[in-house]
């Protein structure tokens, strides 16, 4: 597996490594999703279903049958109904969830949902994010882009384990059936996790201005919080009853995307950045296919800890792959989701 260092630290270098990487045949897709990588049956929880990736993937995993719990902090009816129209010939369907990743009531709130209703996850994948144009405050006081790129998805995972509404026997004792497949999860990182060199846990609470210039590289820091964390979770899970890993933790990054997570651009930038992305990027559909195909494929039952560029497997950054520095964020996310819990209780 190769290890890349790639500059993330502009908006500009983020952009031109991205297409680089797309446009890079040196190394070969390992596999591919296939007709027979379905879903029926199994029932898959996807947060930032209502754009882009998310939306695109909801379609593709419904298309192969799963019941898709579109996760969306808006009330996306319009993208709920083409997803259920997408899945109906092939007995796939979907429901509308309402959670706001900067608000972590509203986190466990859906979760509290999820276990009231007896909900068991088969796959769950943290998709959303948000890549703002200046620094914002989250009720809960934490940076916005931290909040919803890394902590809320930590927060999630981390709820639907304890609930057990992942089955799991690690943190609820609720372990999958033995002729169950593993259940999944699957995190839509970013190479941009690489323009960090630290994880910098002492900025947790810090909260600076800054302009969309500087919005990549601290994108780049977020999404190496998650991948530290995602990997971590899969150290944390990688032993069940049996040999095999009691959850999968799984990630990627898929690759420059025409979605709209440029949405905070200055507006004179917006027609620009529509046309070049449109020439340059993948389609969400496109982008879609590696996402459904670590929550799909049977070809990988079993494995953990994958991390992929499009169908590629790579290396994490030294920075996300070291299980010191995952056992530090762990230990740093549980005080704050620990005080988190009891004002929520
Ligand atoms: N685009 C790229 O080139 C690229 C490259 C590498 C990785 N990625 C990753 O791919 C994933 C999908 O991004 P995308 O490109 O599809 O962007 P997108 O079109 O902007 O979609 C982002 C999704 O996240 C949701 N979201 C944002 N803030 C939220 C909040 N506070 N609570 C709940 N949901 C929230 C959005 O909801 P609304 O519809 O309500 O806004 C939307 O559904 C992200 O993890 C991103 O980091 C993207």
């Amino acid at each position: 597996m190769a290890k890349t260092q790639k500059t993330y630290n502009s908006n500009s270098t983020a952009v031109w490594a991205g297409i680089k990487d797309l446009k890079d045949k040196t190394d070969p897709p390992y596999d591919q999703l296939l007709p027979e990588d379905r879903m029926d049956g199994r029932t898959v929880l996807l947060t930032g279903a209502s754009s882009g990736l998310g939306f695109a993937a909801a379609k593709e995993l419904s298309s192969r049958g799963a019941r898709v719990l579109m996760v969306c902090r808006r009330n996306a009816v319009k993208e709920l109904v083409e997803v259920q129209r997408t899945g109906e010939k092939e007995g796939g369907s979907a429901e509308l969830l309402r959670a706001d990743m900067a608000d972590f009531s509203s986190i466990r709130a859906l979760v509290d949902e999820l276990a009231r209703r007896g909900e068991h996850i088969d796959v769950a994948i943290s998709n959303a994010a948000v890549v703002p144009g200046s620094a914002r405050t989250t009720v809960d006081g934490f940076e916005e882009m931290l909040q919803v790129n890394a902590l809320a998805p930590a927060l999630l995972m981390r709820e639907l384990l304890h609930r057990g509404v992942i089955p799991n026997y690690t943190f609820a004792g609720n372990g999958r059936r033995a002729d169950s497949p593993i259940p999944r999860i699957v995190v839509v990182a970013s190479e941009a996790h690489r323009s960090a060199n630290a994880l910098n846990l002492e900025d947790l609470n810090r909260i600076e201005p800054y302009g969309m210039a500087e919005s990549t590289p601290r994108y780049g820091w977020t999404k190496l919080w998650l991948l530290t964390y995602a990997r971590e979770l899969a150290r944390k899970l990688a032993h069940g009853a049996d040999d095999k890993p009691d959850v999968s933790v799984n990630a990627l990054c898929p690759g420059p995307i025409a979605s709209n997570i440029a949405r905070e651009a200055p507006a004179v930038a917006q027609p620009f950045a529509k046309l070049f992305f449109a020439l340059f990027f993948q389609s969400p559909r496109t982008a879609a296919l590696p996402v459904a195909y670590l929550a799909a494929s049977s070809r990988i039952e079993g494995e953990t800890m994958l991390y992929q560029f499009l169908m590629r497997k790579r290396a994490p950054s030294d920075i996300a792959d070291s299980p010191d520095n995952g056992r530090e964020l762990w230990d740093t996310l549980e005080e704050i989701f620990s005080e988190t819990e009891r004002r929520y209780a």
